[in-house]
Formats: structure tokens, sequence, C-alpha cells
């Protein structure tokens, strides 16, 4: 219901796309950071509504991090932050992490 952060973001210092080998959805993740610290994130996916609320819940999560923090959110974490997910959902919520993961590496890789 209601997710936040979702949409694009012209010219990211960093992006994430990974696919969902179970369903075949796709997770993009934009991230804008300044000094180490995500200052905006957006993302869009295909995926159902698991992946829909996780992301967003994970964006909602990084937003203000630092960049090396947000890469310590987890799988796990998220899930139980949305108090547990069905077994069969669990992997549409790691997309939104593996993403947000993505996205930093290639921030940190275009930094070199
Ligand atoms: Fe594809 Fe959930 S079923 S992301």
């Amino acid at each position: 219901m209601n997710p936040k952060n979702v949409g694009t973001i012209e010219n990211p210092d960093g992006y994430g796309k990974v696919g969902n080998p179970v369903c075949g959805d796709l997770m993009e993740m934009y991230i804008k950071v300044k000094d180490d610290i995500i200052t905006d994130i957006k993302f869009k996916t295909f995926g159902c509504g698991s992946a829909i609320a996780t992301s967003s819940m994970v964006t909602e999560m990084a937003k203000g991090m630092h960049i090396d923090k947000a890469l310590e959110i987890t799988r796990s974490d998220v899930a139980t932050e949305l108090d547990g997910l069905p077994p069969q959902k669990m992997h549409c919520s790691n997309l939104a992490a593996d993403a947000l993961h993505e996205a930093i590496k290639n921030y940190k890789s275009k930094k070199k």
C-alpha cells in the first residue's frame, strides 16, 4: 500500500538492476550520493506486491544512510522489518536489497 520512492532518478550516481531468477521479474534501483551518504533513492520494478513493499521499505531504510551501512542491509533485515514474509514470497524481498547493493557497487566503481 502506498509504496514510497517509486520512480527513476536522472543521472543517478549509482544504478543497479537485478532479475529475479524465480519469477523473472526485474528490479531497478537509482541512488544519489553525496559524501558517501545516500541522499535520494528511487526504484522501479515489474515485481509483485511483495517486491514493491520490500523495495519501499529498503529505500526508506537506506535514505540518509552511509553507503557502507546500506551495503549491510540484508535480505533478512528486510523481511524482519516487514514482520516476516510467507516463504514462497522470500525471493521477492531479495530483489530490493540485491538491487540496492548493485547500485552502491556501481557508484563505488564510478568513483574510482
Ligand atoms: Fe516476482 Fe514477487 S513474484 S517479485
